[in-house]
């Protein structure tokens, strides 16, 4: 398989996917809700990931897929050793209804269950975000790395309240954010994009990024920009990761990652 064939069509498909996403950008738009009445879903979700799904179905036609969209309509969400695609059409619904400018296209490539490729456009800001496992990872295609700082004390967290509405959860979620800004994180931020979380992981705007409740295709493609940036993906205890496990911690280091972890509030979820 030829990695850098797929690493190219992941950026040309997510450019047009986020053309297509961001002409809607500042319309109005039909909203409805999935799981909760915060999770939303518009007509553009579904087109984009269409567009993102046929291309590539054209161009490799034994890959397998998942996409939010297409699982949220009875797929199934079954990562197996194939070369799969993991397609979030539009990261970020809820800014992309309310035309806050942190959208993203997130296309990732697995192999074996391995990350091989990760792409995250943000197609308001025109920033487009690639890695490609041992090869580095990019912003507009210069390179970026994670910030240096280790310490807890001097970090900014980015922590999502997501779209859960479940009150147990949303305690846990609020219990975590006291923990760190009592613990004198420099700051919190709530960015509302999954992917664009993990991206800012990357280039050194954030030290770290954690949530539970994301599903696969919200962090597949940022775990390896992260990690090609020089930084760690763990589960939210600090265990191994699993994009399926419905948890993430991405942070600068091991060291600061392992700071964060007795702070932050378990969730126990479904796997996806
Ligand atoms: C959501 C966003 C959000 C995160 C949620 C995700 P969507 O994805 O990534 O930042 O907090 O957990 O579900 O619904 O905008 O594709
Ligand atoms: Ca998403």
């Amino acid at each position: 398989m030829d990695l850098q064939d797929v690493y190219d069509s992941a950026i040309e498909v997510a450019r047009i996917a986020g053309k297509m996403a961001y002409e809607a950008f500042h319309r109005d738009k039909v909203v409805e809700t999935k799981e909760s009445s915060c999770d939303l879903v518009t007509e553009t979700d579904k087109q984009v990931e269409n567009y993102i799904i046929s291309t590539l179905k054209g161009k490799y036609p034994t890959h397998k897929f998942i996409g939010e969209e297409s699982v949220a309509s009875g797929d199934k969400c079954h990562l197996t050793d194939d070369p799969t695609w993991i397609i979030d059409p539009i990261d970020g619904t809820t800014n992309f209804v309310h035309r806050y400018p942190f959208v993203g296209v997130s296309i990732a490539h697995y192999i074996n269950k391995k990350a091989a490729v990760g792409v995250v456009y943000n197609l308001v800001l025109d920033q487009m975000f690639a890695a490609k496992k041992g090869g580095g990872a990019t912003m507009n295609g210069k390179p970026i790395s994670v910030s240096l700082c280790k310490d807890l004390k001097s970090s900014v967290i980015i922590v999502e309240f997501g779209s859960t509405r479940d009150p147990e959860q949303l305690r846990k979620k609020v219990e975590t954010m006291y923990n760190l800004a009592v613990n004198h994180a420099h700051g919190l931020r709530s960015v509302g994009s999954a992917a664009l979380d993990m991206c800012n992981v990357a280039c050194g705007s954030s030290e770290a990024y954690v949530e539970y409740g994301v599903h696969c295709w919200d962090i597949a493609a940022g775990a390896v920009i992260v990690e090609e940036a020089g930084g760690v993906v763990f589960s939210p205890q600090g265990g191994p990761f699993n994009i399926m496990k419905r948890g993430v911690l991405a942070a600068s280091s091991s060291e600061l990652a392992m700071q964060i972890t007795p702070h932050v509030k378990h969730i126990d979820l479904q796997s996806d």
